[in-house]
């Protein structure tokens, strides 16, 4: 493992990803991690992220100077290399210009963090501390006239620090002085391969589960499809999976699931039909927020009722992701919606948890799913939220207006797709307002629904804006729409970014 420790920068992530991409399992830890809990795992190296902090100010983010007994290499970057200064007394002081954005340094080609490298090199800075001093016994590796100390190194004591974000792409040659700390440096081996997770994740879930059971809420997501996989490939038929069918599904979505994991994967499916208990149970309900808890309420409520029909089951497993965990321990950002997934079941239920997912990021998720035999098409899905159709109907919910979703919805994706342009697009899919308004179709007035087309790009959903289809695409989908779904007479397209607007319509 190679730590990473978190003093608050915004690429804190991004650096555990670049060093597992290069095949060397890496993970984000607080920066008040005790040097034992460090000392416990298999541990190659320590990378002091950067952060928003001052290593002279009384009171500012440290470490358990411990940390620096461990003997193994440590690299700071920012604000982790004026960390490592200040610690050794060297000078750190406040710039008189803030640095952001490319620089060009001088850096030293045999300093082992950039061998290999030329002597220029363009990288990315974001700072407004600087070092003044490196503490005695530190070499400068890299210099320009803004920075005079851009990197420095004392290699007898394994300490290294870099002024610039080698994690970010800007830093062009950022990837590469990973590589030569985490192998030339830190002597990984970079056996961090997604067959070995699956060997390993195999071996631990084998362990831990014996010849008991498990139980596991199948969405249709990927995070749950993939984790159901991974535990199937573990223990086969010690695995039952219940899949509920809240009745707001896309078209012919839960079907396709249970042929899938059924049908194709031979795992054990139980598929409950609760369609008509969630209608039931929405009934003359319009505000969005208290539809979302009377789903996610109700989900759960129904899973812990057929959970509890089944006998002898140990464990539950979920796809939490490590962006969940990570998040979940930081986050103190407002509700703008209380986003519901549907893998968030009850804490009281008597069962121990397995979470096979809970070090991986999206991506690797993806890559595992692909490993493990789940189709790319399934793989490489949109988001889709946990309530469903329930919040693309806007105001209350009728199985009336849920078929216009379902069905405007199919015919979007069959345009797109056939338009070449459903990869390009981040997500996209119909909503109905709760509107009519006038038309006239073959003489005759009609009264219909509107159908709304949002159509988004992002990267991450937290930003997004909306995609340019071009015109004759558009024109495809509002003649296709208002041809093939009865009851609509008007189709809108949705011009609005998140902020100040959200993807979904509720
Ligand atoms: P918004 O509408 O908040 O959506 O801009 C951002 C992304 O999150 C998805 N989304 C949800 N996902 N449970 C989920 O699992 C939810 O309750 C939920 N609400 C929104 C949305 O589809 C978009 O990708």
């Amino acid at each position: 493992t190679i730590a990473v420790l978190d003093f608050g920068g915004q690429y804190n992530q991004l650096i555990t990803r670049r060093i597992r991409d290069l095949g060397v399992y890496s993970e984000l830890y607080p920066h008040t991690v005790s040097a034992e809990e460090l000392g416990a795992l298999n541990l190659k190296g320590i990378i002091f992220s950067g952060g928003p902090g001052s290593a002279y100010v009384e009171g500012a983010p440290n470490c358990d100077p411990a940390l620096y007994d461990l003997d193994v290499p440590i690299l700071g970057i920012c604000y982790g290399m004026q960390l490592l200064t200040h610690h050794f007394g060297g000078n750190v002081e406040a710039a008189d210009y803030r640095e952001y954005g490319k620089a060009v340094l001088e850096v030293s080609e045999s300093a082992k963090l950039f061998q290999g490298l030329a002597s220029e090199q363009s990288v990315w800075m974001s700072h407004g501390d600087l070092i003044t001093a490196p503490p005695r016994g530190f070499q400068t590796d890299a210099t320009n006239p803004m920075t005079p100390v851009a990197a420095m190194s004392n290699e007898e004591m394994n300490l290294y620090g870099v002024q610039f974000h080698p994690e970010v792409r800007h830093t062009v040659h950022g990837d590469d002085m990973l590589h030569n700390f985490v192998y030339d440096i830190c002597r990984c081996r970079g056996e961090w391969t997604m067959e070995n997770f699956i060997d390993h994740e195999v071996e631990k879930i084998r362990e831990n589960v014996g010849n008991r059971h498990v139980l596991c809420a199948l969405s249709g997501g990927v995070d749950s499809s993939v984790t159901a996989m991974l535990v199937h490939r573990a223990i086969g038929d010690q695995l039952t999976c219940i899949f509920i069918d809240h009745g707001l599904l896309r078209k012919d979505e839960g079907t396709r699931v249970m042929e899938m994991f059924e049908g194709e994967f031979d795992i054990n499916v139980m598929k409950i039909d609760a369609s008509e208990r969630f209608l039931a149970k929405l009934q003359g309900v319009s505000d969005p927020e208290q539809k979302r808890k009377i789903i996610g309420n109700q989900f759960i409520y129904m899973f812990e009722e057929e959970s509890s029909k089944l006998e002898n089951m140990d464990f539950l497993a979920q796809g939490t992701l490590y962006t969940d965990v990570i998040e979940s321990g930081t986050a103190t950002a407002e509700t703008i919606k209380s986003h519901h997934n549907v893998g968030g079941l009850p804490e009281d239920m008597k069962l121990d948890l397995i979470e096979p997912l809970n070090t991986l990021f999206k991506d690797e998720v993806r890559a595992l799913g692909t490993e493990l035999g789940l189709p790319e098409s399934f793989v490489w899905r949109q988001p889709f939220p946990g309530p469903g159709l329930g919040i693309r109907v806007l105001g209350e919910i009728t199985p009336e207006k849920l078929e216009i979703v379902r069905e405007s919805d199919a015919v979007l994706h069959d345009v797109l797709e056939k338009a070449g342009l459903d990869k390009d697009i981040w997500q996209f899919f119909t909503a109905l307002p709760d509107m009519r308004s006038v038309g006239v179709m073959g003489d005759t007035r009609t009264y219909d629904y509107t159908v709304g087309v949002r159509a988004v790009t992002s990267t991450d959903g937290m930003t997004s804006d909306w995609a340019r289809i071009p015109h004759e695409v558009l024109e495809a989908i509002s003649t296709r729409i208002v041809n093939e779904v009865p009851q609509v007479n008007r189709v809108v397209y949705d011009i609005t970014s998140k902020p100040p607007s959200t993807i979904e319509w509720e």
